[in-house]
């Protein structure tokens, strides 16, 4: 809709609209004095969206941002210290960086079992978490070590191309070796150089849509809450 303002002397202004509706003098508006609508001058065009939002201000600590506007997949990094030692942990903000060559990263936390394991030993395993393990992996934090991979009842198993080993109850795996580290701010940015990557064959031969539905993957919102994928749709 267009609400405009139009006059032929300053004393004289009218106010009209291309629909019949309530005057509603908000909104963007432009500048128009090239248009000569009849004996009247058009001054102000208003171009007023019905829809037109107000917008709240959020703070800049994204521990504030309710809702969460970066949803993250959730994942179990695998990783493997130098002398041997598993360990698994969750994390959300995973990303792919480039196509040609297929290189992936995460954002994690200097002095953290994950990222120094994969310093030593320059391997890590990205498992896709579906929603059925949500519980376990949000709650798998209580403990570390050796010890979060008993309590939760995960069995790792070999990977193809990476010394760090898989998570066998994840329906997918992305193998990788170390790209290189950036640390920027509190976080310490891993990228990887994807070396290998798997699936559960069922989702492998099922049709498009219900290979989503299968993966059932979630994304991390923010405290305790997370969400699935939700309706496929395309284009
Ligand atoms: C669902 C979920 C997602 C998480 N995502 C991340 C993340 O993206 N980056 C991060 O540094 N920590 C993340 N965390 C926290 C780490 O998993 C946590 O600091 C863990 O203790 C690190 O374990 P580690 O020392 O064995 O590597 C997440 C935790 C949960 C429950």
């Amino acid at each position: 809709m267009v609400w405009y303002m139009y006059s032929n002397r300053p004393s004289d202004i009218h106010v009209g609209s291309d629909e019949n509706e309530p005057l509603r003098l908000h909104g963007r508006y432009r500048r128009n004095l090239s248009n000569d609508t009849g004996n009247h001058l058009r001054l102000w065009t208003y171009h007023i969206d019905k829809n037109e939002m107000k917008k709240a201000e959020l703070p800049i600590d994204k521990n504030k941002w309710h809702p969460s506007l970066i949803p993250g997949v959730i994942t179990l990094i695998s990783t493997i210290s130098a002398d041997g030692k598993p360990n698994i942990a969750p994390k959300s903000w995973v990303q792919m960086v480039s196509m040609e060559p297929s290189i992936l990263m995460f954002s994690g936390s200097k002095g953290n079992t994950t990222e120094n394991n994969i310093i030593q030993t320059k391997s890590f395993v990205v498992n896709i978490v579906s929603s059925d393990m949500a519980v376990k992996v949000f709650g798998c934090l209580q403990w570390f070590g050796s010890e979060r991979i008993e309590k939760c009842g995960f069995t790792l198993g070999s990977s193809k191309k990476v010394s760090a080993p898989l998570i066998s109850e994840c329906k997918a795996h992305i193998e990788c070796s170390l790209h290189n580290t950036l640390e920027i701010g509190s976080g310490l940015v891993v990228f990887g150089n994807i070396e290998a990557v798997s699936i559960d064959k069922n989702i492998e031969l099922a049709d498009e849509n219900r290979k989503y539905e299968l993966l059932d993957q979630i994304l991390f919102l923010e405290d305790r809450k997370y969400a699935g994928i939700g309706k496929i749709r395309k284009i």
